[in-house]
Protein backbone atom coordinates (compact mmCIF):
# COMPACT_ATOMS: atom_id res chain seq x y z
CA UNK A 1 0.00 0.00 0.00
CA UNK A 2 0.98 3.52 -0.62
CA UNK A 3 1.45 5.89 2.06
CA UNK A 4 0.84 10.22 1.35
CA UNK A 5 0.29 11.64 4.19
CA UNK A 6 2.76 14.99 3.48
CA UNK A 7 0.05 17.89 2.69
CA UNK A 8 0.03 20.00 -0.36
CA UNK A 9 1.53 23.31 0.46
CA UNK A 10 -0.49 25.80 -1.06
CA UNK A 11 1.76 28.42 -2.21
CA UNK A 12 2.95 27.55 -6.07
CA UNK A 13 6.83 28.20 -5.00
CA UNK A 14 7.38 25.68 -2.20
CA UNK A 15 8.61 22.40 -2.27
CA UNK A 16 6.50 19.25 -1.44
CA UNK A 17 9.36 17.35 -0.03
CA UNK A 18 7.25 13.80 -1.69
CA UNK A 19 10.39 11.62 -3.05
CA UNK A 20 8.73 11.21 -6.58
CA UNK A 21 7.99 12.75 -9.87
CA UNK A 22 4.59 14.36 -10.55
CA UNK A 23 4.18 11.54 -12.94
CA UNK A 24 3.83 8.72 -10.00
CA UNK A 25 1.71 11.38 -7.57
CA UNK A 26 -2.05 10.85 -7.09
CA UNK A 27 -2.25 14.31 -6.32
CA UNK A 28 -0.86 15.51 -9.05
CA UNK A 29 -4.86 16.68 -10.99
CA UNK A 30 -5.07 18.47 -7.79
CA UNK A 31 -1.92 20.44 -6.97
CA UNK A 32 -0.58 23.97 -7.97
CA UNK A 33 2.72 23.75 -7.47
CA UNK A 34 5.43 24.45 -10.15
CA UNK A 35 6.17 20.30 -10.77
CA UNK A 36 8.52 21.40 -13.01
CA UNK A 37 10.73 22.78 -10.53
CA UNK A 38 9.71 19.63 -7.99
CA UNK A 39 11.15 17.20 -10.74
CA UNK A 40 14.85 19.19 -11.10
CA UNK A 41 14.97 19.61 -7.49
CA UNK A 42 14.45 15.75 -6.94
CA UNK A 43 17.18 14.78 -9.33
CA UNK A 44 19.53 17.59 -7.81
CA UNK A 45 18.64 15.73 -3.98
CA UNK A 46 19.22 12.35 -5.34
CA UNK A 47 22.88 13.12 -7.29
CA UNK A 48 24.32 14.97 -4.12
CA UNK A 49 23.98 11.56 -2.37
CA UNK A 50 25.48 9.26 -4.93
CA UNK A 51 29.04 9.54 -5.01
CA UNK A 52 30.40 7.88 -8.13
CA UNK A 53 28.25 6.85 -11.36
CA UNK A 54 30.08 4.55 -13.80
CA UNK A 55 27.84 4.07 -17.11
CA UNK A 56 28.08 0.50 -18.43
CA UNK A 57 28.06 0.76 -22.23
CA UNK A 58 29.21 -0.20 -25.83
CA UNK A 59 27.57 0.72 -28.90
CA UNK A 60 26.56 -2.60 -29.73
CA UNK A 61 24.13 -5.60 -28.20
CA UNK A 62 24.96 -8.41 -26.36
CA UNK A 63 28.46 -8.20 -25.58
CA UNK A 64 27.75 -8.63 -22.25
CA UNK A 65 27.37 -4.86 -20.62
CA UNK A 66 24.95 -6.44 -18.07
CA UNK A 67 26.48 -9.28 -16.84
CA UNK A 68 29.43 -6.90 -16.40
CA UNK A 69 27.38 -3.92 -14.61
CA UNK A 70 25.73 -6.48 -12.53
CA UNK A 71 29.07 -8.54 -11.36
CA UNK A 72 30.78 -4.76 -10.93
CA UNK A 73 28.11 -3.86 -8.80
CA UNK A 74 27.82 -6.75 -6.78
CA UNK A 75 31.66 -6.95 -6.65
CA UNK A 76 32.06 -3.09 -5.12
CA UNK A 77 29.06 -4.41 -2.65
CA UNK A 78 31.24 -7.01 -1.67
CA UNK A 79 34.38 -4.81 -0.79
CA UNK A 80 31.86 -2.89 1.42
CA UNK A 81 30.39 0.12 -0.64
CA UNK A 82 27.37 0.92 -0.70
CA UNK A 83 25.91 0.34 -3.87
CA UNK A 84 22.46 0.75 -6.52
CA UNK A 85 21.95 -0.68 -9.85
CA UNK A 86 20.52 1.35 -12.03
CA UNK A 87 18.84 -0.64 -15.11
CA UNK A 88 18.58 2.12 -17.81
CA UNK A 89 17.58 -1.11 -20.68
CA UNK A 90 14.02 0.03 -21.54
CA UNK A 91 13.63 -2.75 -24.08
CA UNK A 92 15.47 -5.22 -22.67
CA UNK A 93 16.24 -4.65 -19.09
CA UNK A 94 17.60 -7.79 -17.25
CA UNK A 95 18.79 -6.37 -13.71
CA UNK A 96 16.26 -7.85 -12.54
CA UNK A 97 16.41 -11.05 -13.29
CA UNK A 98 20.28 -10.89 -12.70
CA UNK A 99 19.30 -10.35 -8.93
CA UNK A 100 16.34 -12.35 -8.70
CA UNK A 101 13.70 -10.13 -8.50
CA UNK A 102 11.87 -11.72 -11.75
CA UNK A 103 7.85 -10.53 -11.77
CA UNK A 104 8.53 -8.38 -8.74
CA UNK A 105 6.73 -4.54 -8.62
CA UNK A 106 7.53 -1.85 -6.46
CA UNK A 107 5.79 0.56 -4.06
CA UNK A 108 5.67 4.35 -4.25
CA UNK A 109 6.06 6.11 -1.46
CA UNK A 110 6.66 10.02 -0.13
CA UNK A 111 10.04 8.86 -0.11
CA UNK A 112 9.94 7.79 -3.88
CA UNK A 113 9.86 4.72 -5.80
CA UNK A 114 11.03 1.49 -3.79
CA UNK A 115 14.42 -0.72 -5.20
CA UNK A 116 14.52 -3.90 -4.49
CA UNK A 117 17.49 -4.71 -2.31
CA UNK A 118 19.33 -7.49 -2.69
CA UNK A 119 21.14 -8.81 -0.05
CA UNK A 120 23.90 -11.23 0.30
CA UNK A 121 26.24 -12.38 3.28
CA UNK A 122 29.59 -10.86 1.38
CA UNK A 123 27.85 -7.73 1.14
CA UNK A 124 27.81 -5.36 4.02
CA UNK A 125 24.71 -3.61 2.43
CA UNK A 126 21.67 -4.51 0.45
CA UNK A 127 22.33 -3.84 -3.48
CA UNK A 128 19.78 -1.15 -4.48
CA UNK A 129 18.25 -2.38 -7.71
CA UNK A 130 16.44 -0.26 -9.90
CA UNK A 131 14.57 -1.15 -12.95
CA UNK A 132 11.93 -0.24 -15.35
CA UNK A 133 11.08 -4.07 -15.19
CA UNK A 134 9.45 -3.70 -11.87
CA UNK A 135 6.93 -1.05 -13.34
CA UNK A 136 5.92 -3.21 -16.34
CA UNK A 137 2.50 -5.25 -15.86
CA UNK A 138 4.35 -8.52 -16.75
CA UNK A 139 7.86 -9.39 -17.86
CA UNK A 140 6.86 -10.30 -21.35
CA UNK A 141 5.30 -6.80 -22.40
CA UNK A 142 7.21 -5.29 -24.94
CA UNK A 143 7.85 -1.27 -24.11
CA UNK A 144 7.41 0.62 -26.99
CA UNK A 145 7.82 4.00 -25.96
CA UNK A 146 8.66 7.10 -28.22
CA UNK A 147 11.73 9.08 -27.51
CA UNK A 148 9.65 11.64 -25.25
CA UNK A 149 9.31 8.99 -22.93
CA UNK A 150 12.19 7.54 -23.30
CA UNK A 151 13.53 10.86 -21.75
CA UNK A 152 11.27 10.61 -18.84
CA UNK A 153 12.48 7.36 -17.70
CA UNK A 154 15.96 8.01 -17.34
CA UNK A 155 15.01 10.70 -15.60
CA UNK A 156 12.64 8.82 -13.09
CA UNK A 157 14.99 6.19 -13.06
CA UNK A 158 17.74 8.95 -11.78
CA UNK A 159 15.27 10.53 -9.71
CA UNK A 160 12.47 9.15 -8.32
CA UNK A 161 14.31 5.83 -6.85
CA UNK A 162 14.83 6.01 -3.74
CA UNK A 163 18.77 5.18 -4.31
CA UNK A 164 19.27 6.84 -0.39
CA UNK A 165 22.77 7.95 -0.26
CA UNK A 166 25.17 5.34 -2.14
CA UNK A 167 29.15 5.46 -2.60
CA UNK A 168 28.54 4.22 -6.50
CA UNK A 169 25.73 3.70 -8.40
CA UNK A 170 26.35 1.29 -11.36
CA UNK A 171 23.84 2.39 -14.87
CA UNK A 172 23.66 -0.70 -17.21
CA UNK A 173 23.32 1.33 -20.52
CA UNK A 174 20.82 -0.15 -23.68
CA UNK A 175 23.07 -0.40 -26.81
CA UNK A 176 23.94 2.59 -29.02
CA UNK A 177 24.40 5.93 -28.15
CA UNK A 178 21.10 7.06 -28.86
CA UNK A 179 18.54 9.05 -26.62
CA UNK A 180 19.18 7.45 -23.35
CA UNK A 181 23.21 7.82 -23.35
CA UNK A 182 22.53 11.69 -24.27
CA UNK A 183 19.26 11.90 -21.86
CA UNK A 184 21.75 10.73 -19.19
CA UNK A 185 25.40 12.67 -20.34
CA UNK A 186 23.37 15.61 -20.06
CA UNK A 187 21.72 15.09 -17.07
CA UNK A 188 24.87 13.64 -15.20
CA UNK A 189 27.00 16.84 -16.07
CA UNK A 190 28.89 18.25 -13.18
CA UNK A 191 28.61 14.70 -11.54
CA UNK A 192 31.65 12.50 -11.03
CA UNK A 193 30.66 9.97 -13.79
CA UNK A 194 32.73 8.06 -15.54
CA UNK A 195 32.10 5.37 -18.40
CA UNK A 196 33.25 1.70 -18.23
CA UNK A 197 33.59 0.29 -21.90
CA UNK A 198 32.84 -3.57 -23.07
CA UNK A 199 33.32 -4.85 -25.93
CA UNK A 200 33.98 -8.46 -27.14
CA UNK A 201 37.42 -9.01 -29.61
CA UNK A 202 36.40 -9.53 -33.21
CA UNK A 203 36.48 -6.39 -35.18
CA UNK A 204 32.45 -5.53 -35.64
CA UNK A 205 31.85 -5.47 -31.87
CA UNK A 206 35.19 -3.14 -31.25
CA UNK A 207 34.19 -0.88 -33.70
CA UNK A 208 31.02 -0.20 -32.46
CA UNK A 209 32.36 -0.05 -28.84
CA UNK A 210 34.84 2.65 -29.32
CA UNK A 211 32.23 4.67 -31.27
CA UNK A 212 30.52 4.42 -27.68
CA UNK A 213 33.98 5.78 -26.47
CA UNK A 214 34.69 8.52 -28.53
CA UNK A 215 30.94 9.89 -27.66
CA UNK A 216 31.92 10.07 -23.85
CA UNK A 217 35.86 11.33 -24.55
CA UNK A 218 33.90 14.13 -26.81
CA UNK A 219 31.16 14.65 -24.27
CA UNK A 220 34.14 15.09 -21.79
CA UNK A 221 33.15 11.83 -19.77
CA UNK A 222 35.87 10.03 -18.54
CA UNK A 223 36.19 6.13 -19.43
CA UNK A 224 37.91 4.09 -16.42
CA UNK A 225 38.97 1.61 -18.70
CA UNK A 226 37.22 -1.44 -21.26
CA UNK A 227 36.56 -4.59 -20.28
CA UNK A 228 37.42 -7.26 -23.45
CA UNK A 229 34.49 -10.07 -22.76
CA UNK A 230 34.65 -13.57 -23.94
CA UNK A 231 38.31 -12.95 -24.54
CA UNK A 232 39.13 -17.10 -24.51
CA UNK A 233 37.60 -19.96 -23.20
CA UNK A 234 38.75 -22.66 -21.36
CA UNK A 235 38.59 -26.72 -22.43
CA UNK A 236 35.88 -28.13 -19.82
CA UNK A 237 37.89 -31.46 -20.47
CA UNK A 238 41.30 -31.33 -21.27
CA UNK A 239 41.51 -27.20 -19.63
CA UNK A 240 43.10 -25.98 -22.87
CA UNK A 241 42.54 -22.24 -23.48
CA UNK A 242 41.70 -21.31 -26.88
CA UNK A 243 39.89 -17.99 -28.44
CA UNK A 244 36.79 -18.50 -30.48
CA UNK A 245 37.00 -14.60 -31.87
CA UNK A 246 40.07 -13.44 -34.04
CA UNK A 247 41.81 -10.51 -31.97
CA UNK A 248 41.26 -7.58 -33.76
CA UNK A 249 43.45 -5.69 -32.10
CA UNK A 250 41.95 -4.02 -29.38
CA UNK A 251 44.96 -2.92 -27.02
CA UNK A 252 45.91 -0.50 -30.09
CA UNK A 253 42.71 1.19 -30.55
CA UNK A 254 42.72 1.31 -27.00
CA UNK A 255 46.39 3.00 -26.63
CA UNK A 256 44.97 5.55 -29.54
CA UNK A 257 42.29 6.61 -27.70
CA UNK A 258 44.14 7.07 -24.34
CA UNK A 259 41.76 4.34 -22.84
CA UNK A 260 43.00 1.29 -20.49
CA UNK A 261 42.43 -2.10 -21.04
CA UNK A 262 41.33 -3.35 -17.28
CA UNK A 263 40.58 -6.64 -17.88
CA UNK A 264 40.29 -9.72 -20.37
CA UNK A 265 37.07 -11.98 -19.01
CA UNK A 266 36.80 -15.46 -20.39
CA UNK A 267 33.35 -17.06 -21.75
CA UNK A 268 32.15 -19.34 -18.75
CA UNK A 269 28.90 -21.12 -18.69
CA UNK A 270 28.53 -20.55 -14.96
CA UNK A 271 28.58 -16.89 -15.86
CA UNK A 272 25.33 -16.94 -17.89
CA UNK A 273 24.11 -19.80 -15.30
CA UNK A 274 24.85 -16.76 -12.31
CA UNK A 275 22.77 -14.27 -14.23
CA UNK A 276 20.15 -16.56 -14.83
CA UNK A 277 19.66 -18.35 -11.33
CA UNK A 278 19.37 -14.24 -9.88
CA UNK A 279 23.11 -14.55 -7.93
CA UNK A 280 26.05 -12.95 -9.65
CA UNK A 281 28.87 -14.93 -9.97
CA UNK A 282 31.24 -12.72 -8.52
CA UNK A 283 29.62 -13.14 -5.31
CA UNK A 284 29.78 -17.28 -5.21
CA UNK A 285 33.43 -18.94 -3.94
CA UNK A 286 33.29 -21.26 -6.56
CA UNK A 287 33.83 -18.70 -9.03
CA UNK A 288 36.69 -19.95 -11.79
CA UNK A 289 40.08 -18.15 -10.72
CA UNK A 290 40.52 -16.22 -13.90
CA UNK A 291 36.98 -15.28 -14.05
CA UNK A 292 37.68 -13.97 -10.56
CA UNK A 293 40.94 -12.04 -11.22
CA UNK A 294 39.11 -10.61 -14.46
CA UNK A 295 36.25 -8.89 -12.22
CA UNK A 296 38.56 -8.26 -9.44
CA UNK A 297 40.18 -5.57 -11.48
CA UNK A 298 37.20 -4.05 -12.83
CA UNK A 299 36.21 -3.41 -9.28
CA UNK A 300 39.96 -1.99 -8.40
CA UNK A 301 39.67 0.36 -11.16
CA UNK A 302 36.28 1.61 -10.84
CA UNK A 303 36.70 1.58 -6.83
CA UNK A 304 39.57 3.79 -7.28
CA UNK A 305 37.36 6.38 -8.75
CA UNK A 306 35.87 6.94 -5.25
CA UNK A 307 39.52 6.59 -3.64
CA UNK A 308 40.89 9.55 -6.13
CA UNK A 309 38.33 11.59 -5.76
CA UNK A 310 37.85 11.60 -1.82
CA UNK A 311 42.07 12.22 -1.82
CA UNK A 312 41.58 15.48 -4.12
CA UNK A 313 38.69 16.31 -2.21
CA UNK A 314 40.54 16.10 1.35
CA UNK A 315 43.50 17.62 -0.75
CA UNK A 316 41.45 20.70 -1.61
CA UNK A 317 39.70 20.76 1.59
CA UNK A 318 42.96 21.56 3.34
CA UNK A 319 43.80 23.95 0.96
CA UNK A 320 40.88 26.10 1.47
CA UNK A 321 41.47 25.53 5.43
CA UNK A 322 44.81 26.47 5.39
CA UNK A 323 44.10 29.53 2.95
CA UNK A 324 41.32 30.88 5.53
CA UNK A 325 43.71 30.13 8.64
CA UNK A 326 46.23 31.99 7.53
CA UNK A 327 44.04 35.04 6.48
CA UNK A 328 42.09 34.13 9.68
CA UNK A 329 41.59 37.36 11.99
CA UNK A 330 42.74 35.02 15.00
CA UNK A 331 45.82 33.42 13.55
CA UNK A 332 46.76 37.11 12.53
CA UNK A 333 46.37 38.20 15.85
CA UNK A 334 48.43 35.41 17.18
CA UNK A 335 50.65 36.28 15.05
CA UNK A 336 51.07 40.03 15.47
CA UNK A 337 52.52 39.50 19.43
CA UNK A 338 55.43 38.19 17.61
CA UNK A 339 59.11 39.18 15.92
CA UNK A 340 58.59 40.87 12.56
CA UNK A 341 61.16 38.04 11.05
CA UNK A 342 59.77 35.45 13.25
CA UNK A 343 56.31 36.16 12.57
CA UNK A 344 56.88 35.81 8.68
CA UNK A 345 58.81 32.56 8.97
CA UNK A 346 55.97 30.90 10.93
CA UNK A 347 53.53 32.52 8.46
CA UNK A 348 56.23 30.95 5.44
CA UNK A 349 56.45 27.46 7.45
CA UNK A 350 52.47 27.54 7.80
CA UNK A 351 52.17 27.51 3.72
CA UNK A 352 54.98 25.43 3.04
CA UNK A 353 53.32 22.39 5.01
CA UNK A 354 50.12 23.11 3.21
CA UNK A 355 51.64 23.13 -0.11
CA UNK A 356 53.37 19.73 1.07
CA UNK A 357 51.06 18.20 2.66
CA UNK A 358 48.09 19.08 -0.36
CA UNK A 359 51.01 17.44 -2.44
CA UNK A 360 51.00 14.40 -1.09
CA UNK A 361 47.39 13.92 -1.02
CA UNK A 362 47.24 15.47 -4.79
CA UNK A 363 50.07 12.47 -5.14
CA UNK A 364 48.01 9.31 -3.23
CA UNK A 365 45.07 10.29 -5.08
CA UNK A 366 46.90 9.90 -8.55
CA UNK A 367 46.38 13.31 -9.16
CA UNK A 368 48.63 15.79 -9.98
CA UNK A 369 48.44 19.67 -8.73
CA UNK A 370 47.86 21.41 -12.02
CA UNK A 371 44.70 19.07 -12.14
CA UNK A 372 43.31 20.58 -9.05
N1 LIG B 1 31.89 -14.08 -20.32
C1 LIG B 1 30.73 -14.69 -20.54
N2 LIG B 1 30.63 -16.03 -20.44
C2 LIG B 1 29.46 -16.67 -20.66
N3 LIG B 1 28.31 -16.05 -20.99
C3 LIG B 1 28.35 -14.72 -21.07
C4 LIG B 1 29.54 -13.96 -20.85
N4 LIG B 1 29.24 -12.65 -21.01
C5 LIG B 1 27.93 -12.59 -21.30
N5 LIG B 1 27.39 -13.82 -21.36
C6 LIG B 1 26.00 -14.18 -21.70
O1 LIG B 1 25.74 -13.59 -22.96
C7 LIG B 1 24.40 -13.08 -23.01
C8 LIG B 1 24.43 -11.58 -23.31
O2 LIG B 1 25.05 -10.91 -22.21
P1 LIG B 1 24.45 -9.55 -21.65
O3 LIG B 1 22.97 -9.62 -21.53
O4 LIG B 1 25.23 -9.22 -20.46
O5 LIG B 1 24.85 -8.59 -22.87
P2 LIG B 1 24.40 -7.10 -23.14
O6 LIG B 1 25.53 -6.45 -23.82
O7 LIG B 1 23.91 -6.48 -21.89
O8 LIG B 1 23.18 -7.31 -24.13
P3 LIG B 1 22.09 -6.21 -24.57
O9 LIG B 1 22.76 -5.38 -25.62
O10 LIG B 1 20.97 -7.05 -25.14
O11 LIG B 1 21.70 -5.44 -23.38
C9 LIG B 1 23.78 -13.38 -21.65
O12 LIG B 1 23.05 -14.58 -21.76
C10 LIG B 1 24.99 -13.59 -20.74
O13 LIG B 1 24.71 -14.48 -19.67
S1 LIG C 1 2.07 16.73 -8.03
FE1 LIG C 1 4.29 16.93 -7.90
S2 LIG C 1 4.66 18.87 -6.85
FE2 LIG C 1 2.51 18.30 -6.49
S3 LIG C 1 2.52 17.19 -4.52
FE3 LIG C 1 2.68 15.67 -6.16
S4 LIG C 1 4.90 15.35 -6.41
FE4 LIG C 1 4.65 17.27 -5.28
MG1 LIG D 1 22.04 -5.56 -21.43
Amino acid sequence: MAHFTLPIPEQSTEECGRGHACGFCPLEQECRLDKQAHNKTLIEARLESIDQIVLVLANKGGVGKSTVAANLAAGLGARGFRVGMADADIHGPNQSRFFGFTGARIRVSERGLGTKDYADPAMAHDLRVGSLAFMLQDDETPVVWRDAYKHDFVHHLMGSFDWGPLDFLIVDMPPGTGNELITLADLLEGCNVSALLVTTPQAVAQMDSLKAARFCLERGMPVVGCVENMAGVTCPHCKGSFHIYPDAGLGEQLDRLGIPSIAKLPLDPALAAGSDDGKPLVLNPAIEPAVATAFAQVVDACASLGRADFGGAVARTLDEVFEKNLEDADLEAALAGMHGPVRDSVRRTLAQILHEESRRLHGASGGSEESQ
